[in-house]
C-alpha cells in the first residue's frame, strides 16, 4: 500500500477547522467538499488518459484527455457521501458507485447492506471516499469489494487516520495495488472507537445524528 499523506497550509488550516467542535454544520461540509477537492489533487495524479489532436483557435496541437472507460468513484455510507461533490467536482465525468457497510455487532466484522455498483471493474480507476480510518474494518471490506468485482487498483481517499487503521488496511491489502491519501495521521484510536484527536464522528457532523 502506498500511503500520501497531505503536506500543505491550506489543507491544515481547513483541518484544523473542520476539528473545531464550534465549526457548524454548513461549514463542516462545505470543508469536506474543499479538502476533498485538494486530496483527489493528489488522488488522481495516476489517472489514465490518452492522446488526443485537438484544434485551438491559432493551430492544432497535442494534448490527453480521460481515458475510457471513466474512473469510478464510490463513496461507502454514509460518511463518505459527504466527500462525493468533492470528488467530481475535480472528476467531473466520473461514474459514481455506491457501497453501504455497517459492522455486525455479533460478529464485529463489517457487512454490506447496499451496493451499486458494475459487475466488472477490471478496466475501471476506482477512487474510495471514506472520510475516517478508524479500526479499518469498513475501508479494508470495501476494497476488498471492489477487488472481488475485479479490480487491479484501487485510490482511497480518507481526511483522518489513526495508526492503527494504517497498520489494519496494510495487513488487509497485502499484495494488492493500493494507493492511500490521508489529510492527516492522528495520534491514535480511543477505547470507543474514535480517531484523537479526530473531529467526532464524520457521519454525525455531516448530516445530524439521525
Ligand atoms: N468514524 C468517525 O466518524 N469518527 C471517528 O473518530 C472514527 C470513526
Amino acid at each position: 500500500m502506498r500511503v500520501f499523506v497531505a503536506d500543505h497550509p491550506l489543507i491544515a488550516h481547513k483541518l484544523t477547522v473542520l476539528r473545531d467542535t464550534q465549526t457548524t454544520q454548513p461549514t463542516f461540509r462545505a470543508l469536506t467538499e474543499e479538502l476533498v477537492t485538494l486530496l483527489a489533487y493528489e488522488a488522481t495524479r495516476e489517472v489514465s488518459v490518452s492522446p488526443v489532436t485537438i484544434q485551438t483557435p491559432v493551430t492544432q496541437a497535442t494534448g490527453v484527455r480521460l481515458s475510457h472507460p471513466r474512473p469510478l468513484v464510490v463513496p461507502i455510507l454514509r460518511a463518505g457521501l459527504g466527500m462525493l461533490e468533492g470528488m467530481v467536482t475535480l472528476l467531473p465525468t466520473a461514474e459514481v458507485g455506491f457501497l453501504g457497510m455497517v459492522r455486525n455487532e455479533e460478529t464485529l466484522q463489517p457487512v454490506t447492506y447496499a451496493e451499486r455498483l458494475p459487475d466488472d471493474l477490471s478496466d475501471r480507476t476506482c477512487f474510495v471516499l471514506d472520510p475516517m480510518l478508524a479500526t479499518g474494518g469498513s475501508l479494508a471490506a470495501a476494497i476488498q469489494f471492489l477487488f472481488d468485482r475485479g479490480a487491479q487498483d484501487v485510490t482511497a481517499i480518507c481526511i483522518l487516520a489513526a495508526p492503527e487503521g494504517l497498520d489494519a488496511l496494510e495487513k488487509a491489502t497485502a499484495g494488492r495495488h493500493v494507493k492511500l491519501v490521508l489529510g492527516a495521521v492522528d495520534e491514535r484510536l480511543n477505547e470507543h472507537g474514535y480517531i484523537v484527536p479526530g473531529l467526532g464522528d464524520a457521519g454525525d457532523r455531516l448530516y445530524g445524528t439521525i
